[in-house]
C-alpha cells in the first residue's frame, strides 16, 4: 500500500468514526518555550487543557513532525528520523480507554490487515504518583491478547508534557514483531534472545503506534501532577513507520517515502554507502520543512538545529563523494513527494529558490570555517585518543561545535570524551560569570563604593561625546570600565541592560551589558575590539536603537498588561516579577489557578485596545506624597527615598506607575500584544509569556 493511501485510510477512517480532520500546523509551534512541532498534540494543548473552546469533542490530523531527542541515532538504524508525519486522533473528554484501543486496533487489523499475531502491546506499569493502567490491560485482553502479549512498562508507556508542564498520562502502545529474520540484516541490532520482548533496545519490535496516551493528568513545572477536569485520548502513528510494515520493509528508508531520494544520492555519489545516505535523505526532508515552515539558520534555538542538521549533512555528502553539494535534485525530490500534501506545485520554484538559498549560504561557511575545525580533528583522529580538552579546543579555537565532532568521532566508531568537554565547557562558563557578577581579575568582592554615581542620561538620548572612563580592566579582552555619564540603561526592573558600542580615540568596545551597584554606579561589560582602555580615557556612547527601542515597547506592554490584569482579574492580582527584553515578556503575578481562554482574550483586548488608541507616555517626577494623593501602588512604602522625586510613568488615563525602565512616545507603534504561553512559576504564581507582533 502506497503512502499516500495509507495517509488517506487513516484520516477516512477516522472521519466516519466521527473525527473532525485538521490540518497539519507548523513544524514552529506557537509555544515558544517548546523547539519544534514533536507530535499531532502540539497545536491541540490548548483544548486538552480547555484553555480555549473547541466545537468536536473527536479530531484526528496528519501533522509535520521534528524530534531531535534521536538525531544521532539516524542513519545508524532504519527507524529514527528527525522529520516525520504523525497519523494521530483525539477525544476531547468523549470515548475513553476502550473505545480508543478497540478504534486502533480495528483500523490495523481489519483496514490495513495486520495480522494480529504479529502484534503485541505495551500498558503503564504504574509508578510512585501514577497508579497502574488495569483498564487497558483489560481492553487488550477482550480482545484476544494473552497475558504474555501485553507488556508492562514505565517510562516508556508515559508519556507529556512537551514542554515545562502540560497535559500528560499513560498511554497503551502497540508494537508490531518483525521477526528474528531482521537480525540478519544490515544496520539492524538484535539481542537475538529467544525470550525478546517490546521494551528491549534491539530492532525486532517496531513500535508502530502510541495507540492512546490518556491524558487525564496535568504535570506543573515543579512536577507536581493534578487531575484534568476531562479525560481525553491522544494518540500518534509514524507514517514511515507504518508504510515499512505494510509495503513489507524493513527500513523506513526503503518505503516510498524515501526511496526515490536514495536513488538520486546511490546515482550521484562517488563512495556509496547506505548509513551517510540515510542520513542525507532523513536531513534534507527535515532541512525543507524547516527552511519553508520560517526556521534560518543562526547559533541558537531553532537555527541552531537547522544548522547542526545542515552541517551533518554536508560532512555525510563529503564522505558518499555526493556530486552535487548543494542538493538540487534532492530538494525538488522532497517537493514533489509531498506535493498537494504539504506543498503547491505551483510554489515549487519560489520554495526552491527559498531552501537553496538557506543552503548556499550555510555551505560557504560551512566551506570556509567548519571545515577547518574538521580537518584539525582528523588530524587528532590520526595521532591517536582524543580528550575533552582536545574538543573544546576545537569548539573555542575553530568554532567546531561539539555535536559535529561527536558524529565524526562515533561515526568512526572512536570513545567521544563528554565529560572532559563539560568540565572544561563549565570552567569557561564559570569564568564568564563570575565577569558577569562583577568580578573579573583583581575586581573580585569588589563594592565599587569608591566610585561617583554614574549619570545616566539615557532616558533621553542614546548617544553621548566626551565621557570620562574613571575605572577599566580587562581580562583576555573581556572588559568591565565606569564612566562619569552615560546613555547606557543598567539592568534592573525587570528590563534588561543596554547594548551598544563605546568609541574613544583608537578605541573601540562592544558593550553587551550594564549592571549597576546599590550605590547606583553603572558597570559597562564588553569585549574590546580595538585598542586599549585606561582610566582618563574620553570616549563616546552609542547604545544599539533598535535594541533598546524594541525593548522600551516590551516594557510600555508590561504596564498595560499590569493594568488590564486587574481589570480583569481584580485590584487583588498584582505583578510578581517581570523579564522584558527586546524579544518577550515574562510577567509573574498572583494567582492560584491557570487563566481561562476568555480572560486570556480579555486581557489581551483591554491592551490592544490601549495600543491603538494611540495613547501619549508620560514620564512625570514626583515627591513621595505627591505619588501617594495619585493613587499609585506603593507595596513596599519603606524602601523609597522620601527625599528624592520618584519617577512615574503614564499612559493616556489608563495605567500609572512608578517606574526606572525605558518608554517613550505613544502606545501606537509598539505592535500587537499576544500572550503565548501562561505556566505556574511557583506555588500561587502564574507566569505569562508574551510578545509584541509587528
Ligand atoms: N503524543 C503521543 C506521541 O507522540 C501520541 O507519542
Amino acid at each position: 500500500m502506497k503512502s499516500k493511501d495509507i495517509r488517506e485510510k487513516f484520516i477516512k477512517f477516522f472521519t466516519l468514526n466521527g473525527h473532525e480532520r485538521f490540518n497539519s500546523s507548523s513544524l514552529v509551534p506557537d509555544d515558544e518555550t517548546l523547539l519544534f512541532t514533536t507530535a499531532g498534540m502540539v497545536q491541540l494543548v490548548p483544548y486538552l487543557l480547555r484553555e480555549k473552546d473547541i466545537d468536536f469533542k473527536r479530531v484526528c490530523s496528519t501533522q509535520k513532525s521534528f524530534r531531535t531527542s534521536d538525531i544521532e541515532n539516524v542513519g545508524n538504524d532504519g527507524r529514527h528520523l528527525t522529520f516525520f508525519e504523525m497519523l494521530g486522533s483525539w477525544s476531547f473528554g468523549d470515548y475513553y480507554k476502550e473505545e480508543a484501543i478497540e478504534l486502533a486496533f480495528d483500523l490495523l487489523t481489519k483496514e490495513f490487515k495486520l495480522p494480529k499475531d504479529k502484534l503485541w502491546v505495551t500498558i503503564f506499569k504504574g509508578n510512585k504518583n501514577i497508579p497502574r493502567d488495569s483498564e487497558s490491560y483489560i481492553h487488550w485482553q477482550k480482545l484476544g491478547f494473552s497475558s504474555n502479549r501485553i507488556i508492562e512498562l514505565e517510562e516508556d508507556n508515559f508519556w507529556g508534557p512537551t514542554s515545562e508542564e502540560g497535559p500528560c498520562g499513560p498511554s497503551t502502545e502497540i508494537y508490531y514483531d518483525q521477526g528474528n529474520s531482521v537480525c540478519n540484516k544490515d544496520m539492524y541490532s538484535c539481542c537475538k534472545n529467544n525470550k525478546c520482548i517490546p521494551g528491549c533496545d534491539c530492532d525486532r519490535y517496531l513500535e508502530i503506534w502510541n495507540a492512546g496516551v490518556f491524558m487525564e493528568y496535568f504535570k506543573n513545572s515543579s512536577g507536581v501532577f493534578s487531575k484534568l477536569p476531562f479525560t481525553n485520548v491522544d494518540t500518534g502513528a509514524g507514517l514511515e513507520r507504518l508504510s515499512m510494515v505494510l509495503q513489507n520493509k524493513t527500513s523506513v528508508f526503503e518505503t516510498d517515502l524515501f526511496s526515490s531520494i536514495i536513488d538520486i544520492i546511490r546515482n550521484d555519489s562517488s563512495n556509496f554507502n547506505i548509513n551517510s545516505a540515510n542520513l542525507v535523505a532523513d536531513h534534507i526532508k527535515a532541512i525543507v520543512f524547516l527552511v519553508l515552515d520560517g526556521v534560518l539558520p543562526s547559533n541558537e534555538h531553532r537555527g541552531y538545529i537547522l544548522r547542526r542538521i545542515t552541517r551533518r549533512l554536508f560532512y555525510n555528502i563529503t564522505i558518499l563523494g555526493y556530486q552535487d553539494n548543494l542538493c538540487l535534485n534532492l530538494v525538488e525530490e522532497v517537493l514533489s513527494i509531498y506535493e498537494g500534501i504539504y506543498f503547491e506545485k505551483s510554489d515549487r520554484n519560489s520554495n526552491l529558490e527559498k531552501v537553496l538559498k538557506v543552503i548556499k549560504e550555510e555551505d560557504i561557511i560551512y566551506s570556509n570555517t567548519v571545515l577547518k575545525g574538521i580537518k584539525n580533528l582528523e588530524k587528532l583522529i590520526d595521532k591517536g585518543k582524543i580528550s575533552g580538552e582536545d574538543l573544546f579546543k576545537l569548539h573555542d579555537t575553530y568554532g567546531l561545535n561539539i555535536d559535529m565532532s561527536k558524529d565524526i568521532l562515533l561515526s568512526r566508531g572512536l570513545d567521544f570524551d563528554e565529560k572532559g568537554f563539560n568540565d572544561k565547557m563549565k570552567q569557561q562558563q564559570e569564568r564568564s560569570r563570575m565577569n558577569s557578577s562583577f568580578s573579573l581579575g583583581k575586581s573580585v568582592e569588589k563594592d565599587f563604593s569608591e566610585y561617583p554615581k554614574t549619570e545616566f542620561l539615557g532616558y533621553d538620548i542614546l548617544s553621548l561625546m566626551g565621557a570620562e572612563v574613571l575605572y577599566a580592566e580587562e581580562n583576555d579582552g573581556e572588559i568591565i570600565f565606569i564612566l562619569n555619564k552615560t546613555t547606557f540603561y543598567a539592568e534592573g526592573g525587570g528590563q534588561i541592560g543596554d547594548s551598544g558600542k563605546v568609541m574613544g580615540n583608537n578605541l573601540e568596545v562592544a558593550v553587551s551589558n550594564v549592571k549597576k551597584t546599590k550605590l547606583g554606579v553603572y558597570l559597562h561589560f564588553g569585549k574590546l575590539l580595538k585598542g586599549k582602555m585606561k582610566e582618563g580615557d574620553i570616549v563616546n556612547c552609542y547604545v544599539d536603537k533598535g535594541k533598546r527601542e524594541n525593548t522600551s515597547f516590551n516594557h510600555t506592554a508590561v504596564h498595560l498588561l499590569n493594568k488590564a490584569m486587574k481589570i480583569v482579574l481584580g485590584d487583588t492580582v498584582s505583578q510578581k516579577g517581570a523579564f522584558i527584553d527586546s524579544d518577550r515578556i515574562r510577567f509573574d503575578f498572583n494567582l492560584d489557578r491557570a487563566l481561562s481562554s476568555e480572560e486570556i482574550e480579555k486581557i489581551e483586548d483591554i491592551v490592544n485596545e490601549n495600543i491603538s488608541k494611540n495613547e501619549n507616555i508620560q514620564i512625570l517626577e514626583k515627591n513621595f506624597d505627591e505619588v501617594k494623593k495619585m493613587g499609585i501602588d506603593l507595596a513596599f512604602e519603606d524602601r523609597y527615598d522620601k527625599t528624592v522625586k520618584l519617577r512615574v510613568v503614564k499612559i493616556g488615563d489608563f495605567s500609572i506607575e512608578l517606574c526606572g525602565g525605558t518608554h517613550f512616545g505613544n502606545t501606537g507603534k509598539i505592535g500587537k500584544f499576544k500572550i503565548v504561553k501562561q505556566e505556574s512559576a511557583s506555588k500561587g504564581i502564574r507566569r505569562i509569556r508574551a510578545i509584541l507582533e509587528k
